[in-house]
């Protein structure tokens, strides 16, 4: 038996436009996923198609049991956490001896087959080295994790990635001139911000402009829009969707001394408030206990 856990992500920015070989920031946090694979003759592995391209691919058979913080279809990795946890975990329960590197490779390849060819590195790898990535045209660079304080707040309403990804493919090739000005837009906005990772403030500033941008290329929803506008108005640097959108999570950047009050406007609009910061680390081994 093995259990191996994983944490979640946040897109700081770039999200949809990194799909499009545009430049992505994301950082790991602490939600994690827990995952226990056990050799068995009897294969038990629910429904979830993540978890069957593991076995799959990996040409075992097993039993799986999963304990998630991550809330599932909400833009916060849950689906990229659960593939590197289950891939770490049978590659360590049948002695397969894979690196890290090679668990991130064959994480991300099955995300993208079953997300239909169309997911960037993004979740697979920040889920499994921990930190935080800028991503670009398919390859990482790590970056030095900055000490955010992070509100997420969680619409409750679930999306799926694929059929947001999909709206946008669809979007760029109906309206090619209105759509890749904005994800242009969105890479300049992840260029300047890169510049800025150090100044909470500035970047608050950039996070509200992507926020514009990701409602412009169709993947906003009013209750995100909602939160976002709650946080802002109970002192967040700044705050936008994060993830797939047209649903799932937003998050905030916040003062230290503001991240409850934060927390508790996003409540008072009913949507689930995460109050976290950056995870260092990546997929780890737990005790089986
Ligand atoms: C999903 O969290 C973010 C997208 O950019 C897809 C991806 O990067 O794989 C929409």
């Amino acid at each position: 038996m093995a259990t191996y856990s994983a944490p979640g992500k946040v897109f700081l920015f770039g999200e949809h436009a990194v799909v499009y070989g545009k430049p992505g920031i994301a950082m790991a946090i602490k939600p994690r996923v827990y995952v226990t694979v056990r050799k068995a003759s009897q294969v038990h592995y629910g429904k979830s198609p993540y978890i069957e391209a593991c076995f799959r691919e990996m040409g075992v058979r097993g039993s799986i049991y999963i304990n998630s913080q991550i809330p599932s279809s909400s833009g916060l990795g849950s689906s990229a956490a659960v593939t590197v946890a289950t891939l770490a975990a049978i590659n360590d329960e049948y002695e397969m001896g894979m690196t890290r590197e090679e668990i991130a490779d064959r994480a991300f390849s099955i995300e993208k087959n079953v997300q239909k060819g169309r997911a960037s590195p993004t979740d697979t790898s920040v889920s499994t080295y921990g930190g935080m990535f800028f991503i670009m045209e398919g390859k990482r660079r790590r970056l030095a994790p900055q000490n955010y304080n992070l509100v997420i707040g969680n619409s409750m309403i679930s999306h799926s990635t694929t059929r947001m990804i999909e709206l946008v493919a669809e979007m760029r090739n109906k309206n090619p001139e209105i759509c890749n000005p904005v994800l242009d837009a969105i890479e300049g906005v992840t260029m300047e911000a890169m510049r800025y990772l150090h100044d909470s403030q500035r970047l608050g500033k950039l996070m509200d402009v992507n926020h514009a941008l990701l409602d412009a290329i169709g993947v906003g929803h009013p209750v995100l829009t909602r939160l976002v506008l709650a946080a802002r108005a109970t002192g967040a640097y700044g705050a936008k969707t994060t993830g797939a959108g047209g649903g799932g999570c937003m998050i905030a950047l916040a003062p230290k001394n503001f991240r409850n009050r934060i927390a508790g406007a996003i409540e008072v609009f009913e949507g689930r408030a995460i109050i976290t910061s950056v995870d260092t680390e990546g997929f780890r081994k737990e005790n089986d206990g």
